[in-house]
């Protein structure tokens, strides 16, 4: 196929060769927090506190964080491909755009906004957020992390939906499939007929729905898999 249209997924597992956790894994963020008290709407009207607290922790670190050779490859198959490449993550870091990626959908949210939960205008996170921090836009003391919490709807869903339907590859790197409509995915792009790839640390809950499978660490899978690619 001359220019094929790729839909790319990543997952916290890109990110964990540059040094932060992810959720699933022995001893990841699930493992440290209750989900229900950090990652969703009613945690946070129960303790705001320990939710801004929890965001703050992870920005602070992933600002810390460099992007890996998953990331990198990934920027290069962006700059280099001659067809279509939308890359979708699940992670709130900026590991992808530090890399050279430029446009990134982030379908979880992004520790990098602020959102107000009243106007919902969106805007450049600090570093640290506190609770009741002022709306730049309305005012009214209703910031938040714009990170889509469980029960939430995640974001830029037609957007994505519209690039599965044109498929031609669809490759998922670094996740678990264990949270819905991402781990959909790939049957959105197999009943299109597309080419499905996983490259993943273990095998994904849904590792089954894939064509091919590429186990292994992402730092070393993904440029493997992007260089293939490019020298068809
Ligand atoms: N290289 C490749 N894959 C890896 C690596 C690595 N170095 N390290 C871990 N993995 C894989 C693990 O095998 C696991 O399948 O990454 C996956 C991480 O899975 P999760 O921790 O469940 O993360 P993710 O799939 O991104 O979670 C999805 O769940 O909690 C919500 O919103 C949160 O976006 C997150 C969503």
């Amino acid at each position: 196929m001359t220019h094929p249209n790729i839909v790319i997924l990543t997952g916290a597992g890109i990110s964990a060769e540059s040094g932060l956790g992810t959720f699933r894994d022995e001893g990841g963020l699930w493992a440290q927090h209750r989900i229900e008290d950090v990652a969703t709407p009613e945690g946070f009207a129960r303790n705001p506190q320990l939710v801004v607290d929890f965001y703050n922790a992870r920005r602070a670190q992933a600002a810390e964080a460099t992007p890996n050779p998953a990331h990198l490859a990934l920027a290069r198959l962006q700059a280099e491909h001659s067809g279509q490449v939308l890359l979708v993550t699940q992670n709130v870091d900026s590991l992808h755009e530090k890399a050279g990626s430029t446009n990134a959908v982030h379908m979880h949210g992004a520790l990098a906004s602020a959102l107000c939960a009243a106007c919902e205008v969106r805007w450049e996170a600090p570093l640290t957020m506190h609770v009741g921090e002022a709306c730049p836009s309305c005012s009214r003391p209703t910031a938040r992390p714009d990170i889509v919490w469980f029960g939430e709807i995640p974001y830029h869903m037609d957007r994505i939906e519209r690039a599965l339907m044109e498929a031609d590859i669809f490759a998922a790197i670094g996740t678990s499939g264990n949270v819905y409509p991402a781990a959909g995915f790939v049957q959105m792009a197999a009943h299109v007929g597309a080419k499905t790839v996983e490259m993943n640390l273990d095998p994904s809950a849904t590792v089954n729905l894939f064509e091919e499978v590429r186990p292994g660490k992402a730092s070393e899978t993904v440029p493997q898999w992007v260089d293939s690619l490019l020298s068809d």
